[in-house]
C-alpha cells in the first residue's frame, strides 16, 4: 500500500454494516488519518466504538462531508442516491454498499479477490455487491476459470441481519414473545420470521414474480463474472430465522466436466474460501461457524445426479463481513494500493 493515509468517512456508522466497517477498518489497520462517523440527525453526538475507543457521530451534511477523501457508505439506497454524487463533487471516492448504483454502467461492481481490476475504471464510485451475491462469487470464480459456467441455480437461506439492526431486534423480540406464549409483533418483515421461513427477501415490484433481491442476485452475478446472456441464472431468496450468516444451495452447470474431487481441490486453494466438506463426520458449513469470519465456507460438494456437468455446493458467509463490510474495506485497500483514491476527473452521477 502507498504511504498515504486518508480521511475516511463511514456513512451509516451506527448501522449493522457501518458498525462492522468501523470494526474491520481498525482490525486491518487501514491507513486512515482520521475516521469520521456519519449518520442521521437522530444520532448526532452518539458514540460508536472504534479501535478500542469511541467516535462521536456527526450528521451527514454538506458541511460534514468536506475534506472526506474516501467514503464507505451504508445508509440505504435513498441516502446514497442523494449523497454519493455530493461526496464525489466534494472530492471523495465512494465505496457504496447500497444497491442504488450497482448496475450503473460507469460503476464498477467489485468483489475483492474476484474482479479486482474492475476498480481501475472507476469515476468516483465503486459499488459493493449484494451480500448474497458476494459470497457466491467467491465460490464460483475458481469454477468459472477452471471449467466455464453454463448455468447457475441458487436457493438462499438468508439471515435477518441482512435487513439491518431493526430486523435483528425483531427476530429476538418475536422469539421471546413466542416462547412466553405471547403474540409476536410483526413490523420489519411481511410475516412473523421467528420459528418460520419466508420465501420473500425484499419486495415484489409491480408485475414481477421475482423479488428485488432475486433480481439483484441474477443481475449482479452476470455483471461481476462478465457472463453473457446465454448463461442462465436463476435465484430463489428465502429469509430464515438466523441472526447472522447467509447460506446458499448452489447448483452450477459447467462447460467442461469437473468432478467433485477436482472441484474440492480447486476450491481448497482459492483465496477467501475454506472447504469444510466431510459430511459423514457432520462437517459442513454452518452460519454459526461463520459469524465474525471473513472467509466464505463451502461444503457438500457433490455431483448432481440429474446432469453429468452439474455440481451442487453449499456456500455460507457472514453477510456483514465479506458480504458487506470486509469487502468494502478490501475495495478501499485496492484503491489505496493502486493510488486510485483521488477526486474524479469529470464524472457526474447527478
Ligand atoms: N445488512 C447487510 O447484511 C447488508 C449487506 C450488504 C449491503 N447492505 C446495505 O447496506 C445498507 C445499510 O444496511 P444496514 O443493514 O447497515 O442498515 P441499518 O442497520 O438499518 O443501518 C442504517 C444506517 O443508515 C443511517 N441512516 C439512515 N437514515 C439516514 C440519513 N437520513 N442520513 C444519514 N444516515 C442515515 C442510520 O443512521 P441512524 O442510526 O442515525 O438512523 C444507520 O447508521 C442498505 O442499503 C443495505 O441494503 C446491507
Amino acid at each position: 500500500m502507498s504511504e498515504r493515509s486518508y480521511r475516511v468517512g463511514v456513512v451509516g456508522a451506527t448501522g449493522a454494516v457501518g458498525s462492522t466497517i468501523l470494526e474491520v477498518l481498525a482490525e486491518r489497520d487501514f491507513p486512515a488519518s482520521e475516521v469520521v462517523a456519519l449518520a442521521s440527525e437522530r444520532s448526532a453526538g452518539k458514540k460508536v466504538p472504534f479501535a478500542g475507543g469511541e467516535l462521536e457521530c456527526v450528521p451527514l451534511s454538506g458541511e460534514s462531508i468536506q475534506g472526506i477523501e474516501l467514503a464507505l457508505a451504508s445508509a440505504g439506497g435513498k441516502i446514497s442516491a442523494e449523497w454519493a454524487p455530493k461526496l464525489i463533487d466534494a472530492g471523495a471516492v465512494v465505496v457504496d454498499n447500497t444497491s442504488y448504483w450497482r448496475m450503473h454502467q460507469d460503476v464498477p461492481l467489485v468483489v475483492a479477490g474476484v474482479n479486482d481490476d474492475a476498480v481501475e475504471g472507476h469515476s468516483g464510485l465503486v459499488a459493493n455487491p449484494n451480500c448474497t451475491t458476494m459470497q457466491m462469487m467467491v465460490a464460483l470464480k475458481p469454477i468459472l476459470d477452471a471449467a466455464g459456467i453454463e448455468r447457475i441455480v441458487v436457493s438462499t437461506y438468508q439471515s435477518v441481519s441482512g435487513t439491518g439492526r431493526e430486523a435483528i431486534k425483531e427476530l429476538k423480540a418475536q422469539s421471546r414473545a413466542l416462547l412466553d406464549g405471547e403474540e409476536p409483533e410483526v413490523e420489519v418483515f411481511p410475516h412473523q420470521v421467528a420459528f418460520n421461513i419466508l420465501p420473500q427477501v425484499e419486495v415484489f415490484e409491480a408485475g414481477d414474480d421475482y423479488t428485488t433481491e432475486e433480481r439483484k442476485v441474477m443481475r449482479e452475478t452476470r455483471k461481476i463474472l462478465g457472463l453473457p446472456e446465454s448463461v442462465g441464472i436463476s435465484a430463489t431468496c428465502v429469509r430464515v430465522p438466523v441472526v447472522t450468516g447467509h447460506s446458499e444451495s448452489v447448483n452450477v452447470q459447467t462447460e467442461r466436466e469437473l468432478s467433485p474431487e477436482d472441484c474440492r481441490e480447486l476450491l481448497s486453494g482459492a483465496p477467501g474460501l475454506v472447504v469444510v466438506d466431510d459430511p459423514g463426520e457432520g462437517a459442513y458449513p454452518l452460519p454459526i461457524d461463520v459469524e465474525g469470519r471473513d472467509d466464505v465456507l463451502v461444503g457438500r460438494i457433490r455431483r448432481d445426479p440429474s446432469h453429468e456437468r452439474c455440481l451442487n455446493l453449499w456456500v455460507v458467509g457472514d453477510n456483514l463481513r465479506k458480504g458487506a463490510a470486509t469487502n468494502a474495506v478490501q475495495v478501499a485497500e485496492l484503491l489505496a494500493e493502486r493510488d486510485l483514491v483521488r477526486p474524479a476527473a469529470a464524472a457526474s452521477f447527478a
